[in-house]
C-alpha cells in the first residue's frame, strides 16, 4: 500500500504524521512554537496517561447496538480527504495581519493543535496497547481523525512560517497520569465543548461571511462532526458502567469536571480579546452560548447540568479571569513580590472555583440510550 501524500487522507493515525512530517523535511522546527506547546499551565492542553489494561477491559456489550452503528458510521470515514487544502482555500496575508491579532491568532493554532494532538497521542497509545477489539478499532478512528485534524491546522501554521514539531511534542511533553473514569468525564466533555465551539463559530460566520479573516473556518462543520462522534462514542464508554454516572461520588467529579472544563474556557478565552473580536464574536457570549449547547448535549449522559443562568456563575467566571491575569503578572514580575503577587492570585482563582462548584446543579434524568445526532 503507497502510504498518503497528506494526512487528511491517511487510515491511521502514524500515516497521517509521517506525511505531515514529509511536508515539513527541510523546514526548521518553531523553537518558540514548540515551546507555547510545550507549556503546561493549568490552562494549556496536557498529554495524558492512563491505565490502559482497565480500558481495555471495557465490555461493551450492554450497548452493543449503538456501538455498531456508530463504528460502521466512522469506518465509513465521510471525511476522508476533507482535511486539506483545496481551491476554496484563500490566500492569507500573514504580514498584513494586525500584529496583536496575529499573535492571538497563532496562539488559538498552536493551542487547537497541541488540543488535537493531544488526543491523537492518547488514542493511539489506547490501540497500541489493547487486545480488546471493540476498544482497539473505536480508539484506531479516533487517533486517526485527530491526526488529521492536527495536521491540517499544521498546514495553516506552516504558511505563517511556523511549525509545532509534533514528533518533539510526543517523546517530550509532560504526560499527565488519569484514571480511566477521569479522562472518560473529561474527554467526553472536551469532545463535545469541541463540537459545541467549533458549530457555534462556523453558525456565526455562515451569517457573517465579512468577518471569516482565515480560510480554515470553512472547514469547522465537518470537523465538528468528527469530534461529535467522539463524543459520542465516550457517550456509549460511559454507558457501560450505571455506577460511572449514577454512584454519588462520581455525581462530585462530573460536577467539578463541567466546572473545571467550562471555566477554563471561559478564561483561554477572554484571553484572546482580538481573535474574537476579529470574528466578531462577543467573547462573553459566545462562552454562555457554547455552555448552552454542551450542557443540552451531556443530558444524553450527566445527571446533572450546571446552572449557567444562577447569580453567582458569571461573577465568579470573571473573578476567575481576574485571577488568571494576576498569577500571570505576578509570574511575569518575579521576585518575592511576584511570588505573593501570584499565591494572591491563585488564592483568588480557588476561590472563585469553590464558589463555582457550590452553586447548585440542576437535576437531570438520563434516557435508557445516549444516541444522539449532530443538531446545531
Ligand atoms: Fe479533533
Ligand atoms: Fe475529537
Amino acid at each position: 500500500m503507497n502510504a498518503p501524500s497528506h494526512s487528511a487522507f491517511a487510515n491511521t493515525a502514524d500515516e497521517a504524521i509521517a506525511a505531515q512530517d514529509a511536508l515539513d523535511n527541510g523546514m526548521i522546527t518553531s523553537e518558540q512554537a514548540t515551546q507555547v506547546a510545550m507549556q503546561n499551565t493549568l490552562l494549556t492542553p496536557r498529554f495524558y496517561t492512563t491505565d490502559f489494561d482497565e480500558m481495555d477491559a471495557i465490555d461493551v456489550s450492554s450497548v452493543r447496538e449503538d456501538w455498531d452503528i456508530l463504528i460502521n458510521k466512522m469506518k465509513a470515514d465521510p471525511n476522508k480527504g476533507h482535511f486539506k487544502k483545496n481551491d476554496t482555500w484563500e490566500d492569507v496575508d500573514w504580514d498584513g495581519m494586525e500584529p496583536k491579532l496575529r499573535a492571538e491568532f497563532i496562539d488559538f493554532l498552536i493551542s487547537s493543535c497541541t488540543a488535537e494532538f493531544s488526543g491523537c497521542v492518547l488514542y493511539k497509545e489506547m490501540k497500541r496497547r489493547g487486545s480488546n477489539k471493540d476498544i482497539t478499532e473505536l480508539f484506531q478512528l479516533m487517533a486517526r481523525d485527530e491526526a488529521r485534524h492536527a495536521g491540517f491546522i499544521n498546514d495553516a501554521l506552516r504558511e505563517a512560517g511556523i511549525r509545532v514539531n509534533l514528533g518533539f511534542l510526543t517523546q517530550q511533553k509532560k504526560y499527565t497520569y488519569f484514571r480511566p473514569k477521569f479522562i472518560y468525564y473529561a474527554t467526553y466533555l472536551s469532545e463535545k465543548i469541541g463540537y459545541a465551539r467549533y458549530i457555534t463559530i462556523f453558525r456565526h460566520l455562515e451569517e457573517h461571511p465579512e468577518m471569516r479573516f482565515h480560510p480554515i473556518f470553512k472547514w469547522f462543520r465537518e470537523w465538528c462532526n468528527d469530534e461529535f462522534s467522539h463524543g459520542e462514542a465516550f457517550a456509549l464508554l460511559l454507558k457501560t458502567d450505571p455506577k460511572l454516572t449514577e454512584s454519588f461520588t462520581n455525581k462530585l467529579w462530573i460536577k467539578f469536571f463541567l466546572t473545571a472544563v467550562y471555566s477554563t474556557m471561559w478564561v483561554r478565552d477572554h484571553q484572546r480579546p482580538l481573535f474574537h473580536e476579529a470574528l466578531g464574536v462577543d467573547t462573553t457570549w459566545y462562552g454562555q452560548e457554547v455552555f448552552r449547547k454542551t450542557s443540552e448535549i451531556s443530558k444524553q449522559v450527566f445527571p446533572m447540568t450546571l446552572d449557567i443562568g444562577h447569580k453567582r456563575w458569571r461573577p465568579n467566571l470573571d473573578r476567575m479571569e481576574a485571577a488568571s491575569r494576576q498569577v500571570a503578572a505576578g509570574k511575569a514580575r518575579g521576585g518575592i513580590g511576584g511570588t505573593i503577587y501570584r499565591g494572591l492570585g491563585m488564592a483568588k482563582a480557588a476561590y472563585a472555583f469553590v464558589a463555582l462548584y457550590t452553586i447548585p446543579a440542576k437535576k437531570n434524568v438520563v434516557p435508557a440510550r445516549p444516541h444522539l445526532e449532530p443538531s446545531y
